[in-house]
């Protein structure tokens, strides 16, 4: 019964199922609004909040100094392969549900529902970021002296970063702190509310908003270049790679999250007119403009902060690098920083529509397929777009987005999405050779091998570099949504009941999937700072502080692995019903 987990969707059956008349969503988007789309996905958090840990680095990492302009590149070139990956894809397969769906039609459906999984840490885990983000330039917005608004500790801190005197000083309810990101709350359900009204008006606030966008990174590299000269910026590229290629590397791995984004507008496939020619035109484009710009601004933002000043800076002026840089410049001139921020809060709702407008659709797709509750698929008959997953995405975003620590959420996007990317483009070698004769409107150049593999390879080269936390927290995530996979959509798979699979979810599937729940919990309690060989060594010495906690997860992880391996094998024997 197992080798049905890698059956394929047939292809023509996922184009059929795209079918505007079935699904009741409209075809209004063209590819200048696709490359809107891709632009507003991708100039965000990442460029206006990661760089400043990138260049500095911190306790997990080294920084890059002024290479970090390398380091742009560097992910540039990774991004690019897998950006001509999906642009082939999105021609084959011009429909919702991105990557999810093109591995559906190569990898089998175990692979599709993994990537699909992390696709919700790529889009629902990301938005996290980028409301945690949203809100701290909406309040340094607001705390400029123009404006002078501050907002009470506790309405605008998450709770993962609340020290003791605001544990000690927050109001409480039934004896528990109220600690919360309130802003963060508020916008993500303000963007929820427009995208259940519809793509067309979601469309056009997006293009609004990626032109201010475009107009402050500008301002930005304009200031900067009027205030610093050229020579002295030279000079403060001096040391290039203060630590090394490590430095350089460990930078591409979080400036990753400026880059993520490009492959979102393939989730609107079901909505564009001319698919295969638009969206690889919408996909590459944003890509290269996003790129120039970066690399200018990291030149810029090295050329006018010396790394040795850099260091000094405290984490949260860390986390908003270009209004701290322009205020060292420009000390007296405070509309300057409050153009930045007032930039920084319009690109990152831009970037909180497209992804609470990609998160749904690819639900909807796991829905229509049977992976997740029928429900999730329903369209609105008046809007025409998909509400119900929208308003649940809402909700998460939101939910998390007001206790989580805008760190830890980064990396954990990162690595979910390198690896959504690997997958993605193996799975275009693996089409040219299952389906080679089928028409595409674009190729990935140079054959089905070279580009592909080499994204492939890069991306996990990329996730090397992040933290160990990162990994933990991501693989426990795998082992979550394999828990669901064994538990709901291995027996409600509207593919696996055709090949013969019981729509009762069978006793061993249950063992499988509490075997894969016990992991993940596991996962998520040994201690996140220490590598593998760590951990082990940490569980032998029991004097060790603790050494108990990580004992209990490594128990959880080794008995949840031999529950799941049993009730796999006992589920292999079993045959398909005739
Ligand atoms: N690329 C997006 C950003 O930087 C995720 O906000």
């Amino acid at each position: 019964m197992l080798h049905t987990l890698f059956r394929r969707k047939p292809l023509d059956q996922i184009l059929a199922q795209a079918d505007p008349e079935t699904t009741g969503l409209k075809r209004n988007l063209s590819a200048w609004s696709i490359t809107l789309l891709g632009v507003g996905a991708i100039i965000g958090a990442g460029i206006f909040g990661t760089i400043g840990t990138a260049t500095a680095g911190d306790t997990a990492r080294p920084g890059a100094g002024p290479s970090l302009m390398l380091s742009f590149v560097i992910t540039a070139v990774v991004c690019g392969f897998t950006a001509l990956c999906y642009a082939e894809f999105a021609s084959v397969v011009p429909v919702s549900g991105s990557a999810y769906t093109y591995s559906y039609a190569t990898l089998g459906e175990l692979l599709a529902w993994i990537l699909g999984w992390n696709l919700v840490i790529e889009y629902a885990i990301g938005n996290i970021a980028v409301a945690i983000s949203w809100s701290s330039y909406f309040q340094a917005l607001l705390a400029n002296p123009s404006i002078g608004v501050a907002l009470p500790d506790w309405l605008a801190t998450t709770y993962r970063n609340a020290d003791d005197n605001l544990i000690a000083s927050a109001p409480k309810l039934l004896g528990w702190p109220i600690i919360f990101n309130a802003p963060a709350v508020g916008v993500v359900a303000l963007i929820t509310g427009v995208l259940v009204v519809g793509i067309r008006e979601s469309a056009r606030f997006n293009a609004v908003m990626v032109l201010v966008k475009i107009l402050v990174l500008v301002f930005f590299i304009g200031a900067a270049l009027w205030a610093v000269s050229p020579t002295t910026m030279v000079e403060n590229w001096t040391p290039f790679q203060p630590n090394g290629w490590g430095g350089t590397l460990a930078a591409a791995a979080v400036v990753f999250f400026s880059y993520i984004g490009f492959d979102a507008v393939s989730t609107v496939a079901e909505e564009t007119r001319r698919p295969a020619r638009d969206l690889p035109l919408g996909i590459i484009g944003s890509l290269v403009i996003c790129t120039i710009f970066y690399v200018l601004i990291a030149a810029v933002f090295t050329g006018i902060v010396p790394f040795g000043e850099l260091l000094r800076w405290t984490d949260q002026e860390r986390g908003e690098p270009l209004t701290k840089a322009l205020a060292q410049v420009f000390p007296n001139l405070p509309w300057v920083n409050l153009v930045m921020a007032t930039g920084a809060v319009i690109s990152t709702t831009a970037v909180l529509l497209v992804f609470q407008l990609g998160q749904p659709r690819i639900f909807m797709a796991m829905a229509r397929d049977g992976l997740l509750p029928k429900f999730l698929a329903r369209v609105h008959p008046t809007f025409g777009t998909p509400h119900v997953t929208t308003i649940l995405t809402g909700l998460f975003v939101a939910f998390f987005a007001a206790f989580a620590s805008l760190d830890e959420v980064v990396d954990l996007t990162n690595i979910g999405t390198l690896f959504a990317f690997t997958l993605v483009c193996l799975g275009i070698v693996i089409l040219r050779h299952t389906d080679p004769e089928r028409p595409r409107a674009f190729k990935v150049p140079f054959g089905p091998y070279v580009l592909p593999l080499m994204g492939a390879v890069s991306c996990v080269f990329l996730a090397y570099y992040l933290p160990p936390a990162s990994w933990w927290r991501f693989v426990g995530w795998l082992a979550l949504g394999l828990a669901i996979y064994f538990g709901y959509g291995y027996s409600h798979s509207v593919l696996g009941r055709s090949l013969g699979r019981s729509p009762r979810t069978s006793w061993t599937a249950r063992l499988v999937s509490i075997g894969f729940l016990a992991q993940a919990l596991g996962l998520y309690t040994v201690p996140h700072d220490l590598g593998l060989a760590e951990l082990i060594a940490l569980i032998g010495d029991p004097a060790l502080e603790r050494a108990q906690t990580a004992l209990v997860g490594a128990t959880a992880i080794l008995g949840g692995s031999a529950l799941a391996i049993v009730g796999l094998v006992v589920e292999a024997q079993r045959r398909v019903a005739p």
